[in-house]
């Protein structure tokens, strides 16, 4: 029995019910986030729930609850559900109108769903490393919000899922932006490459965490973007996402990066991580 939150009440996932007018569902008319939940307990929910509240303010969108009163949803979630290691999805749409393009009068309540679902960390993975795919970034130009309108993401995400990777690389012309649904890191002669923080990519909370770790531990960044080719170039490349934590990167479109294993910088900044996490044992407990 798996327990959902739906505007306003806890319930059973079977008994839930969801307006054909809700705007999420006519134009992706909507903000969204997942957190972590690490031996029950949740991850970097203040640093979420404040990203989720500026993506509905981006779009003119105000939450109907404080974030107080989301950390309280999300914590009883878990606990109903009795997760140990998994995640938390929230998200918020404008609410339910008839179809049409610009926002109601009077505004629509937006609706709050939620739901808390074991996953594992992705162990095997994180010690291997993955391979990516370049995909070409057809997304919008607002990157920098969460919103639920995410058909570039899928179609990116397909076309690498297709090609037996594990992410598409996204690149604008000759720059390379993030991933799918993660931030992408290169490293080239010791120093740690990222795109900025700019409207072209989410800032993801992960990546935030990994350029805090880079200063703990003395590893020089530059927050600029770098091409594709350079990409190839790099001597370690790895990938951040709430789910993927900092997940190696081995190949690049079937070309290896760097020797082909994850590099040191790479493996140091998963260790500094990992160490951050409440994780009395590693793995799905
Ligand atoms: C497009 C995109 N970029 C980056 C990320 C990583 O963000 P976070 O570390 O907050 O999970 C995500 C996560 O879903 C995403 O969808």
């Amino acid at each position: 029995m798996t327990i959902y939150f739906v505007d306003g009440l806890f319930m059973e996932k079977e008994e839930v019910t969801i307006s054909i007018d809700d705007r999420g569902y006519y134009f992706g008319d909507g903000v969204y986030e997942v957190m972590k939940v690490y031996d029950g307990e949740l991850f970097t929910s203040v640093e979420h729930l404040s990203r989720l509240f500026q993506s509905a303010a981006k779009i003119k969108m105000t939450i109907p609850y404080t974030e107080t009163q989301l950390v309280d949803i999300a914590k009883e979630l878990v606990k109903v559900n009795s997760i140990k290691t998994g995640h938390v999805y929230i998200q918020v749409t404008r609410g339910a109108a008839p179809r049409q393009h610009h926002f109601c009068e009077p505004a629509t309540t937006p609706i709050v769903t939620a739901y808390a679902i074991q996953n594992p960390r992705p162990e095997s993975k994180l010690q291997q490393g993955v391979g990516i795919k370049s995909v070409e970034d057809v997304r919008w130009l607002r990157c920098d919000i969460k919103s639920l309108n995410l058909l570039g993401n899928v179609l990116a995400k397909e076309e690498a899922h297709e090609n037996g990777c594990f992410e598409a690389l996204l690149h604008r012309g000759e720059t390379v932006t993030e991933g799918s649904s993660s931030n992408m890191f290169g490293v080239k002669d010791g120093t740690v490459y990222s795109h900025p923080a700019d409207t072209l990519i989410l800032n993801g909370i992960t990546r935030q965490v990994v350029l805090d770790l880079c200063k703990d531990n003395g590893i020089p960044v530059k927050e600029i973007a770098f091409t594709l080719e350079e990409a190839f170039e790099m001597d370690e490349f790895f990938l951040t996402s709430t789910t993927s934590e900092v997940m190696p990167v081995t190949t690049i479109d079937n070309r290896p990066v760097g020797t082909g294993v994850p590099g040191p910088i790479t493996l140091t900044l998963q260790q500094a991580f990992i160490s951050k996490i409440p994780l009395s044992v590693a793995g799905d407990k």
